[in-house]
């Protein structure tokens, strides 16, 4: 323990970030060790290389931007539709096909004690949102008579309360066995000057990495493994948030196999060019998505020969991949993105400070950065009122008011 403390003081000494020992000493032995080993796991000349690109603006221009082609569901010739779903079909049925739901986000803005796939929606009767998704899951295992194994990506914050939650609702009769959870990895954060946080507890201040982080939580989480042994070669990856997420599809599904394309993306028409979605484009000749904070006002009114908007097609987190393809990004970390959030911490005097205004950097990947490693990606647009009905907010837009009457609707539609 003391040879480990040593070193860990050497590193701290290096690179300046002593502060992280700052309550070490009224720790508890288990804790002290606990300690050490998240300061030895820390990757301090990257968060350095972070830190100072927090200082600097990135430079949106030197890309080359195009629309990404896509096509729409509505639109598909019948011929062209019936072989993609009889292709889909088949991987379903055939059990090479699963499910991920993100839910390792903090979800901040919504504000719910606890996971946000524990949130209920005010539909009748009431339900929590993972009860929601898991209605969709299994009206599919119905349709298809197929097994389909869903995985779900938790944080270190709500692991636990997340797989309780699951036990107690008895895996939503899905069986045990095919409902796994994954924690995603974490990310220290970090103040204006660059200096580790100590979080309340007088550990290193972390935050989960972003849904990006997906790739190598599921490599290093043992779930590609798990994948490969059950033979699923299509993976639907959607966040927890989307109450009309269609998680299986075969369409889209058949829609990437026809394509020959390892990933393929859903997406809704934007509502007007200053709506605050992320649209598919091609950058520097390769499948991306270009956030509302990056698109130039021109390029976000420009019209296509249909009238259309040229880059109209919103990225809506709903998107499939192969498993050759999430091997494959899952060797390499995807870029951090910084954002300046409110965190909690112990400061130099051992007070608990609770920030009124943003005081420290977060990084997080963004799983749309992985889409720029892919030659290719099918997008296959879809209808907004059938589904997407995200819950983000409290109140207002993309609340639980509008997702409730969204789904009520989608319910009120389909009968
Ligand atoms: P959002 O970016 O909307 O974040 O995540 P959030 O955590 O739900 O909400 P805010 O921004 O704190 O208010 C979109 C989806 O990605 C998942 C979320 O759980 C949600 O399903 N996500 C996000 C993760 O799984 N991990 C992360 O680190 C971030």
């Amino acid at each position: 323990m003391d040879e480990k403390l040593e070193q860990v003081e050497k590193i701290l000494k290096k690179y300046k970030q002593e502060q992280l020992l700052r309550c070490y000493d009224k720790l508890i032995e288990a804790k002290k060790e606990e300690l050490l080993d998240q300061i030895l796991k820390i990757d301090f000349d990257h968060m350095q290389k972070l830190y100072e690109e927090t200082k600097g603006k990135k430079d949106f221009k030197n890309f080359d931007i195009e629309p990404l082609p896509y096509v729409d569901k509505e639109k598909l010739e019948k011929e062209e539709k019936e072989k993609y779903q009889k292709d889909g079909t088949e991987i379903i049925k055939s059990g090479r096909y699963a499910v991920v739901t993100m839910a390792g986000g903090q979800g901040t803005r919504l504000g719910h004690d606890g996971p946000k796939g524990t949130f209920e929606l005010e539909v009748n009767p009431k339900r929590p949102l993972f009860t929601l998704l898991s209605e969709t899951i299994r009206e599919a295992i119905e349709k298809y008579d197929a097994v389909i194994p869903w995985y779900i990506m938790t944080s270190k914050e709500n692991n636990s309360q997340t797989q309780e939650f699951f036990k107690r609702h008895n895996y939503f009769e899905m069986g045990e066995e095919n409902v796994k959870f994954f924690i995603q990895n974490e990310m220290p954060m970090i103040d204006t000057t660059g200096k580790i946080l100590v979080d309340d507890k007088g550990m290193v201040k972390q935050a989960a990495d972003g849904h990006g982080g997906i790739f190598e939580a599921m490599r290093k989480e043992g779930i590609l493994e798990d994948m490969r042994s059950r033979g699923i070669e299509w993976i639907f990856i959607a966040g927890v948030d989307n109450v009309l997420a269609k998680m299986v599809d075969p369409i889209l599904t058949g829609l990437a196999i026809n394509r020959k394309c390892l990933a393929a993306g859903k997406s809704v028409v934007k509502n007007n060019p200053k709506e605050k979605v992320g649209v598919f484009c091609k950058k520097d000749n390769k499948p991306s998505v270009i956030e509302y904070t990056e698109i130039t006002d021109e390029m976000a009114e420009a019209i296509d020969e249909n009238g259309e908007l040229l880059y109209g097609e919103s990225h809506i987190l709903c998107n499939l991949f192969n498993i050759k393809a999430v091997e494959e990004i899952s060797i390499n970390k995807l870029p951090y993105h910084s954002a300046f959030k409110k965190a909690k911490y112990i400061d130099e005097n051992g007070v608990i400070v609770v920030p009124q205004e943003p005081n420290a950097y977060k990084f997080e990947a963004f799983i749309f950065d992985a889409f720029e490693r892919l030659n290719d990606m099918a997008i296959m647009r879809v209808k907004r009122e059938e589904e997407f009905a995200p819950v983000k907010n409290a109140e207002g837009v993309d609340s639980p008011e509008t997702a409730k009457n969204l789904y009520l609707d989608f319910i009120k539609n389909k009968k």
